[in-house]
């Protein structure tokens, strides 16, 4: 049985760790391969702002999903204190006393390889195998993995990989600045997103194709309306404009979700909805939806208040919110009598703005025989107070 052994700090795993795997398996022509996230590496420091053991664990699971004959092991994560690769290889060995076990690692990790703990117990027991991404470092590693078995008598494979131009500080990098999905698979990216793992941010267009993939399709113009109006009114208001798009790309998110499906969102996520909600799936898609910007899109508390009160208003609203509303009540694709009057006071007079669109939205529920919404009375109430009406 021949075993591949293939630990990291994986911080966060990338497609090159991904391929890696991949490769190591079809090359050495694997019958497992362990991959095994390190809790705490000996031989280097983890970066600040590093991810946590349980969500590196977690994400090297999501990134090695369907990798044929691959299996993510706790067998360091679980180990107290340093964790050594000499002692994992002994334990391994121990699991699997007969194998032909392969130690996989990286250029980085081949050329410091005499300084490791006990290097010589791990040649004893395993052929040292290095990825080697192209032609350059394949030179220097033949020439080490050479010296390695002049010197020590060891066994040594190259494994050749695809050039994956990323490394694991590279994409945290990038994640920090809307960028760098490409060198993630899909689940990982939305893995880090959600916690906001490296203080990423997501890339909008990312964020779109999630968000409107939630929406029926005669809704997206809407929304696409919003956050254009959302933009402008942050500019000229001096909001966070990225905080402005976050919010209006999923403020409607929930939207199409029936009565019942908004219930589970509630339950789900811990939300006691109040008597008016538990009937209306149009008052609760702003409770839902704002949950989930927080719960599956990582959004900070000012983007999750802005959509949970897109839909009524409340009082005392910070700017934010009063954006955010009226970009929902004035986007472009909107039209209704009284509108033209809110789209000119929204760039020269908020309050004013805010305080028209309430009184429209009011007038327009008791027109049609429906009890207003208490939280917009109160809301209405609020800003009247703040103009000085
Ligand atoms: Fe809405
Ligand atoms: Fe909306």
């Amino acid at each position: 049985m021949k075993i591949g052994i293939y630990g990291g700090t994986f911080n966060p795993p990338h497609i090159g760790h991904r391929n890696s795997a991949e490769r190591a398996v079809s090359v050495l022509n694997l019958d497992k391969l362990l991959i095994i996230p390190a809790k705490i590496p000996p031989h280097k420091r983890l970066a600040e702002n590093s991810a946590s053991p349980d969500d590196r664990f977690e994400m090297t699971k999501l990134a090695m999903k369907g990798v044929n004959k691959a299996q993510v092991s706790d067998i360091e994560y679980k180990r107290d204190g340093n964790s050594y690769t000499v002692d994992t290889v002994c334990q391994i060995r121990g699991m699997y006393p007969s194998a032909k076990l392969y130690l996989l690692m990286g250029t980085d990790m081949i050329m410091g390889f005499e300084r490791w703990r006990d290097f010589h117990v791990i040649m004893k027991e395993c052929t040292i195998c290095a990825f080697a991404r192209h032609n350059g470092e394949s030179r220097d590693i033949e020439a080490k993995l050479k010296e390695l078995e002049t010197d020590y008598g060891c066994k040594t494979k190259i494994v050749p990989t695809d050039i994956v131009d990323i490394s694991s500080s590279e994409e945290r990098e990038l994640l920090s600045q809307r960028k760098g999905r490409e060198y993630l698979t899909d689940d990982v990216y939305s893995f880090i997103i959600a916690r906001r793992l490296y203080d990423s941010k997501p890339d909008f267009y990312w964020l779109r194709e999630k968000a409107y993939s939630m929406l029926k399709p005669k809704r997206i113009p809407h929304v696409r309306g919003c956050e254009k109006e959302a933009v402008c009114l942050a500019v000229r208001w001096g909001e966070s404009v990225d905080n402005a798009r976050e919010a209006a790309i999923l403020h409607d998110c929930t939207k199409k979700e029936n009565l019942d499906e908004q219930l589970r969102l509630c339950k789900k996520f811990g939300y006691m909805p109040d008597e008016d909600e538990r009937k209306s799936p149009n008052l609760l898609h702003s409770k839902t939806g704002a949950l989930t910007a927080k719960y599956i899109f990582g959004c900070c508390d000012a983007v999750v208040s802005a959509i949970m009160w897109h839909t009524t208003g409340r009082a005392n609203m910070t700017l934010l919110e009063k954006i955010i509303y009226l970009a929902d009540f004035m986007e472009p694709t909107r039209s209704f009598d009284g509108l033209a009057e809110v789209r000119k006071l929204a760039y020269e007079n908020l309050d004013l703005a805010v305080e028209r669109a309430f009184s429209l939205s009011l007038e327009d529920v008791e027109n049609r025989g429906i009890t207003p919404h208490k939280t917009t009375v109160e809301a209405l109430r609020s800003i009247r107070e703040t103009i000085g009406d």
